[in-house]
């Protein structure tokens, strides 16, 4: 069985888009990192723009300086797959989102790697598990990166039918070295959890739009002034907690001392002090984005 601590090096397989993003961020959580890809210009091109994040990188205070030239060192580039596969313990793919090349893509690197090499795919909207040749399903898990994959923080991690727990293990806390927020999803569905959600928000957006209630610029202001700005202190399920009423609803929720979440041991107006303070603070940025349109 694979362990953490023997996971030193990384293939990412794709350098368009994400690849580039990708393999910076696993090399600034300190593993060797592979960069591969058909095309020698994509390579050039995610050298150069590896350099330029990273220096952006710096010039915000997201990385020291002195951190730009050991990350850009540890990434390596090349168009031969094969090569790069000798001694990785994980693979990230990222390439084109097209099912027959990802699934033609699991073949050719199944030929080549050992059994218990981690495969972990990018995709947005595959079930990649059933591209997977047999032998390679339990080692397989999606990572779901978002655009620019190096700044936002979330990778969404997807556990197939067979995954072992090992590699959904191993999957997290090497993204949690790389500084990134990885929640598992323990099964598939099409969208993950963000895409999904947003989609179910997005058909709302559009049906009220299209049936006349009411203009796209309304609709973004009312969510920009509300649920937005309040979901990134209290998510769904918190705002649910310091929503609900006992004496309305019954004993349930944050003023009960028990809802999703467990305030057993919490001072209660101390909690809704702070959910406030949070709260004006989260507003003051929305606010903020409000008037000073982009
Ligand atoms: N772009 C986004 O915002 C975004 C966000 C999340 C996930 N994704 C997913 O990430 C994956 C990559 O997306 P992208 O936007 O970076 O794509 P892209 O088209 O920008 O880049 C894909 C790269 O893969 C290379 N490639 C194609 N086939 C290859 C092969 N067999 N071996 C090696 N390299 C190969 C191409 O040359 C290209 O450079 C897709 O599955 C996509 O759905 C994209």
């Amino acid at each position: 069985m694979l362990h953490l601590e023997e996971v030193n090096t990384v293939l990412v397989i794709g350098g368009g888009v994400m690849g580039p993003g990708i393999a910076l961020s696993y090399a600034r959580g300190g593993y060797m990192v592979r960069l591969s890809d058909i095309s020698e210009t994509a390579l050039e091109t995610a050298k150069k723009t590896i350099g330029s994040q990273l220096e952006t990188m710096a010039e915000v205070g997201e990385i020291e300086a002195s951190e730009i030239e050991p990350v850009f060192g540890r990434v390596s580039y090349t168009t031969d797959k094969k090569a790069a596969a000798e001694g990785v313990q994980y693979v990230v793919e990222a390439i084109i989102e097209q099912e027959e090349a990802k699934r033609a893509l699991y073949a050719q690197l199944d030929a080549f790697l050992p059994e218990e090499t981690i495969i972990a795919s990018n995709t947005s909207f595959f079930n990649i598990f059933e591209l997977m040749p047999d032998r390679r399903k339990p080692y397989s898990v999606i990572t779901h990166w978002f655009d620019p994959p190096h700044i936002i923080p979330l990778v969404e991690v997807v556990k197939g039918p067979e995954t072992k727990e090992n590699v959904m293990a191993i999957t997290v806390r090497m993204l949690e070295r790389s500084k990134k927020i990885a929640p598992r999803m323990e099964k598939y569905t099409p969208g993950f959890f963000v895409n999904f959600a947003q989609k179910a928000l997005t058909d709302v957006a559009d049906s009220l739009v299209k049936e006349g209630y009411c203009t796209p610029e309304q609709f973004d202001l009312a969510i920009k002034s509300s649920i937005y700005p309040r979901g990134v202190v209290l998510g769904v399920f918190q705002k649910a907690d310091f929503g609900s009423n006992p004496t309305v609803e019954g004993v349930y929720g944050v003023r009960a001392g028990k809802g999703f979440f467990d305030y057993a041991e919490r001072d209660i107006d101390e909690l809704f002090k702070e959910r406030d303070r949070r709260l004006f603070e989260a507003m003051k940025f929305a606010m903020k984005n409000i008037n000073d349109k982009l």
